[in-house]
């Protein structure tokens, strides 16, 4: 299979397929600006690191594995059609399917100034129709360089409209968790899923102290993460994503978890996803697209 893939979409030397332990694909990323690898289950992209920074701006957990039907701890989780538990089902996967299921590779190629880019697609199953009974296509396009442009494409390919919560739920590497801050949801209003679900209003930047996991919404401002120890700013700039979730497991929970990785791994990622979730949930009329992009940078300070 791998070799089919190389035939039909490799690039000499800056995009590879190669099929894991696990016998789950994974296409490897190489360029003259930039490093990536992406998981074929899930269109999970696994890692990103620019050339001009020292360590990567994507956490993958040192206890990630590769496993069919099953999530990547790190990276960045593609969460659709629903954003955390599914409204009425408790036997559905949290942050739906998409993440857990096989895409294909549908393109690839290298832009103008260098980057490689790879659209992977999902289309339905009689398994995902079990949980989501809509005609649709996803298509996920990854631009891999300097910057990592990620752009979800959703197509209602059917006869009714339907209504999708989703979020590019990606984990960015930084030197520790206490010495951060995201900057760039000043103002905006919350709902704080620890502690029960309330809605609350951000004054001033984010700082951790414990565990956090909130849902900011009504906001598709550009956010900021300031890391004082890889003396770095991590910028995400989005389009088509009015929630924003900010989340850091803490230790409890963590340890729970189980898979955050060498000790305290934990420590050294954050999550900011750029989602639609709640009440910014995005209904796609029959035979219309939503697309959702997201663009990080690192900027050395
Ligand atoms: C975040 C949620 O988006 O994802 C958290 O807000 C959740 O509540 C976290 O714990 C991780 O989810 P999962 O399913 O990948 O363990």
């Amino acid at each position: 299979m791998a070799t089919v893939l190389n035939t039909q979409f490799g690039i000499d030397g800056h995009l590879v397929f190669k099929m894991d332990a696990s016998g789950l694909i994974v296409a490897e990323i190489n360029n003259e600006l930039g490093s990536a690898s992406l998981c074929l289950q899930g269109a999970h992209l696994m890692s990103w690191q620019p050339k001009n920074q020292a360590v990567p701006v994507v956490w993958l957990s040192t206890d990630a594995k590769l496993a069919a039907g099953k999530s990547i701890r790190g990276g960045a989780p593609v969460c659709w059609p629903w954003f955390g538990a599914h409204a009425t089902e408790s036997g559905f996967p949290g942050h739906g399917f998409a993440r857990t299921v096989p895409w294909r590779v549908i393109e690839s190629g290298t832009e103008p100034a260098g980057e490689t880019r790879l659209t992977l697609r999902l289309t339905p199953s009689d398994k995902t129709r079990a949980q989501w009974p809509h005609e649709c296509t996803v298509d996920l396009t990854v631009i891999v360089g300097a910057t990592l442009r990620m752009e979800m494409r959703t197509e209602n390919t059917g006869t009714t409209d339907f209504e999708i919560g989703e979020a590019l739920h990606t984990y960015f590497q930084i030197g520790d968790i206490g010495a951060v801050s995201v900057t760039g949801l000043e103002g905006s209003e919350y709902w704080d899923k620890v502690g029960g679900s309330n809605l609350r209003k951000q004054d001033a930047e984010i700082t951790f102290t414990g565990e956090v996991d909130r849902v900011y919404i009504n906001n598709e401002a550009e956010c900021v993460i300031h890391d004082e120890q890889l003396k770095r700013r991590i910028h995400i700039a989005k389009s088509g994503s009015l929630s924003t979730v900010v989340w850091t497991p803490w230790v409890e929970k963590a340890t729970k978890m189980g898979d955050m990785g060498q000790p305290d791994g934990w420590r050294q990622m954050v999550c900011v996803e750029s989602a639609n979730a709640i009440e910014n949930v995005v209904k796609v009329a029959a035979g219309c697209t939503h697309t959702l992009i997201v663009e990080y940078r690192a900027v050395s300070v």
